[in-house]
């Protein structure tokens, strides 16, 4: 499926965002491990959180659903069933990377397989980790998928450093640490998103944090039951991002997306843009287990700024629109050690970077650092056919680049952007953007 997208001319409008992909997972992971039944709100209903429902659906999990609201009867901590056929995780990282901690502590075997994205993504950071707490988990030789797991009486607990910076690989091990003897204690020297910290509180599981500096040190010891909860997700700031850029970049725009996650250890993007000049204002901010707010955004005069290293943790899945926003900025912006965007669903500093030249922007990209020469406020780009390499968020942030294009673009392969953002294109139109698909 291909995305054809015009110039915008003002847009307008109040939205509402799908549910956190991140909390999802997370939420139907502990739901599944529970002993009762979970009433959840919110969920994303986007392929890779579907995929994580069939995944706990093969190992005899109940789960239904009635207009959006998906009722899960946990199976208990140690009820998981075998499955009979492999588990499929479709193009999902995070549900591989995390429910790999669960699948490696059962008395059953299990094979892991996922598209041909996920299939060419590194499992090594996960293997490591989890062989070291005494799983019996091996990939294929280059570190890929399938993964094949066999059955294990129970993990060991284990002190781990996390040499990238990586939630997924802290969560994988969390969720691990769960079901092993003793207190398991991870290290990111980088701090990353903490939705499985907060899940785990949210579900009453102790969860002990300690600063050192700008280390944290996360603990997990093991449980032996688990009540089930109510959980009620707010909408997803990585799928707000593409129009918090759209209200940027558009003339004469201001959009209001309500009930957007705001996470501290998510909002990199806000802080990055507000450096940049960005006109965004947090509204009616409540905290249940996580907070959220409604995001005011209006256009704004963008100037090019040398992004913190630090914040590139922070708003990993954002670098996408971030380079966008870059182009249109007066000046340069430089962007270090981003060399993890090459791990995702695609290598998201080339895709972009082609994505720019496409766009007619110049860039200098080496393996990590990129720099790009923004065009300014008035600053258009060139029309373009833009390849999103089947990867939601090259597809989105290029459509949204399209509004400050001379004429049509049209961004290739848009399939993907399902598994993160179903009604994309329907709140696309709701703001008046002039986007069809073919
Ligand atoms: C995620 C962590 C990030 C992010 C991904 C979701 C999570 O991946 O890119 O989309 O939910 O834990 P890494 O941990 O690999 O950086």
């Amino acid at each position: 499926m291909n995305f054809l997208v015009k110039k915008s001319a003002s847009l307008r409008g109040e939205i509402d965002i799908p549910g956190d992909k991140s909390i999802s997972h997370r939420a139907i992971m502990l739901a599944s491990l529970s002993e009762g039944r979970c009433e959840i709100s919110g969920l994303l209903e986007g392929e890779d959180c579907l995929a994580t429902i069939e995944v706990f659906r093969k190992m005899g999990v109940k789960i239904s659903s009635n207009e959006g609201v998906y009722y899960i009867e946990g199976n208990g901590i140690k009820g998981l069933k075998q499955p009979v056929a492999p588990l499929d995780f479709g193009n999902s990282g995070t549900s591989i990377r995390l429910c790999s901690g669960v699948l490696s502590a059962q008395n059953f075997p299990t094979t892991l397989i996922g598209d041909s994205s996920l299939s060419s993504r590194p499992m090594q950071r996960i293997v490591e980790p989890l062989t070291l707490m005494g799983a019996k988990i091996s990939s294929s030789q280059d570190g890929t998928l399938p993964l094949s797991i066999l059955p294990t009486e129970s993990l060991e607990s284990i002190e781990y450093t996390l040499p990238v910076a990586s939630a997924q690989v802290k969560s994988c091990i969390m969720f691990a640490g769960l079901f092993s003897k003793g207190k398991t204690k991870i290290v990111e020297e980088t701090i990353t998103r903490n939705h499985t910290e907060t899940m785990f509180n949210a579900f009453g599981i102790p969860v002990e944090i300690t600063n050192s500096g700008s280390a944290r040190t996360i603990s997990v010891a093991g449980i032996e039951t688990l009540k089930p909860v109510d959980i009620n997700i707010c909408g997803d700031f990585s799928s707000a991002s593409f129009f918090i850029l759209a209200a940027l970049i558009s003339p004469d725009s201001e959009i209001l997306i309500k009930n957007v996650g705001v996470n501290k250890t998510r909002i990199g993007f806000l802080h990055a843009l507000r450096h940049m000049g960005a006109n965004i204002e947090i509204l009616n901010e409540v905290n249940e287990f996580e907070p959220m707010a409604d995001i005011l955004v209006k256009t704004s005069n963008l100037k090019g700024i040398t992004l913190n290293t630090d914040l590139v943790a922070n708003m990993i899945d954002e670098m996408p629109a971030f380079f966008i926003a870059a182009a249109l900025a007066e000046g340069v912006t430089k962007v270090k050690d981003a060399k993890e965007l090459r791990t995702k669903e695609s290598d998201r500093l080339q895709a972009m970077a082609n994505a720019l030249e496409a766009f007619g922007v110049k860039y200098h990209l080496s393996q990590d650092d990129i720099e790009i020469y923004g065009l300014g406020s008035e600053g258009v780009l060139k029309s373009a056919e833009i390849n999103s390499f089947g990867d939601h968020r090259i597809a989105m942030a290029s459509t949204i680049g399209s509004l400050r294009s001379d004429s049509e673009t049209k961004i290739l392969d848009c399939e993907n952007v399902k598994t993160s953002f179903p009604n994309f294109v329907e709140t696309c139109k709701q703001i008046g953007i002039n986007i069809n698909h073919e």
